[in-house]
């Protein structure tokens, strides 16, 4: 039970309480920070390069999504590895891990499982057994019995994940945790839980589809821009060395409506697509809907189209969405999403090997965006041989021919031709 240290007089205090004495920062010795490998190369990317021995990890998603057979799978690597792993399952039963087991192409059966909620009894096996990782499914399961209240409340979530991260910090172990996701999209208990950690991850995806996008939102250890990509499958999770070529899968070429842009998630360059319907709106006000863009951002698009590339959407429903789960949070993506409008108002396909890169300002200008060199090379390797962007963007690429842009109004051009 934490309870905060009686006040005490400062003489007293100093005769007690023997801390640690403070040093310099420059005789500290820098330790190198050791990982662990999971073994599933796109975990690890997002993790920064493996797991750190005594850091805690908080794996968010939805129900269903796959956070527990990623878990089960980085456990039987690691266990291959010669590490020992504790997986406590509060959520189901030794008996259903297992089955979920037998599935995986892994070997899990090194794996040490206990059906526990009672975190006192999960920590002593955890030591019990000299675990070099605890994974905990899930945090909303679990309770002290030092505190009072049902499993799942945020007095029990908060003072369990505390004890956990100072069981991480003591032993060395790693510590992960799955946390459930409320529907806003918050992991369900305490904000402070994402505070006390050191690592988030959020495993996300649509349920109907078979990839599943991890990203990492908070990362002491690690870079918050990486994505890995994986695939449900019938025997577990397979990782994605290409995600590009699986969110462009589905493309429908030759439909108006859809333009291709890449994002830089983190260092890697991502080419999805963006789709768009302008459809004439029965009564009332005309529908704004955007899925994966925000809600403002098309706004904003809508009216620069309107104001400075002549086009009228005062009598149009406009439904933007972003193909494959994937969130637009890069202005880079305005020129595509733009070109999906302009197209699906012409209703004219933009070219199949066509991608397109630019921000827009509100005077209708296409301004430059990074990375463009890094982005054409993947989309060179995908196959497109155009790309329209900014006429004041730098970078070659050997096969992608530019079209430079200096004003939204040629984009629209483009497309009435
Ligand atoms: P699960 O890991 O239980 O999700 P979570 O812990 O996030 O709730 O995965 C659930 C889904 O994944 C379930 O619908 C079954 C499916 N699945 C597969 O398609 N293939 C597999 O090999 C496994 C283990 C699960
Ligand atoms: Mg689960």
């Amino acid at each position: 039970m934490v309870l905060a240290a009686p006040h005490r007089s400062r003489g007293a205090s100093r005769r007690s309480v023997a801390g640690e004495a403070p040093a310099r920062l420059r005789d500290i010795e820098a330790t190198r920070l050791q990982r662990w490998c999971t073994g599933l190369p796109e975990l690890d990317f997002v993790l920064g390069s493996g797991i750190v021995p005594g850091s805690m990890t908080l794996v968010g998603g939805e129900p269903g999504i796959g956070k527990s057979t990623l878990l089960l799978q980085a456990a039987a690597r690691l266990e291959a590895a010669g590490r020992t792993v504790l997986y406590a399952s509060g959520e189901e039963s030794p008996e259903q891990v297992r089955l979920r087991a037998a599935r995986l192409e892994e070997d899990a059966g090194a794996v040490h499982v206990v059906g526990e909620t009672r975190l006192e009894a999960i920590l002593d096996a955890a030591q019990d057994i000299g675990a070099d990782l605890l994974v905990l499914d899930s945090i909303q399961t679990v309770y002290t019995e030092l505190l009072e209240g049902a499993p799942g409340n945020v007095g029990q979530v908060r003072e369990c994940a505390a004890r956990l991260m100072r069981f991480a910090k003591e032993t060395g172990a790693a510590v992960i945790v799955v946390g459930h996701v409320t529907k806003g999209g918050g992991i369900a208990g305490p904000k402070t839980l994402e505070h006390i950690v050191d690592t988030v991850l959020y495993f996300e995806g649509e349920a109907t589809l078979d990839h599943r996008l991890l990203r990492a939102t908070k990362n002491r250890f690690g870079s918050v821009d990486e994505i890995g990509v994986f695939t449900m499958t019938d025997h577990g999770l397979v990782p994605v060395p290409n995600p590009s070529a699986v969110f462009l899968a589905a493309r429908a070429t030759g439909t108006s409506g859809s333009a291709v842009t890449a994002l830089m998630e983190g260092t890697r360059p991502v080419l999805v697509e963006v789709q768009a319907l302008a459809a004439r709106s029965g009564f009332g006000t005309p529908q704004r809907v955007a899925t994966g863009l925000d809600q403002r951002r098309l706004a904003v698009l809508l009216a620069v189209l309107e104001r400075r590339g002549g086009l009228s959407f005062a009598d149009l429903d406009v439904f933007v969405q972003v193909t494959a789960g994937v969130r637009l949070t890069e202005p880079a993506a305005d020129l595509a999403v733009a070109a999906a409008l302009v197209s699906s108002v012409h209703n004219r396909p933009s070219p199949p090997d066509a991608l397109f890169l630019g921000e827009l300002g509100l005077g209708g200008e296409v301004r430059p965006i990074g990375g463009v060199e890094r982005r054409l090379v993947e989309a060179g390797r995908l196959g497109f041989r155009r790309a329209y962007l900014s006429a004041r963007s730098t970078g070659q690429v050997a096969g992608v021919r530019l079209v430079g842009l200096d004003h939204v109004e040629q984009l629209v051009q483009a497309f009435a031709a």
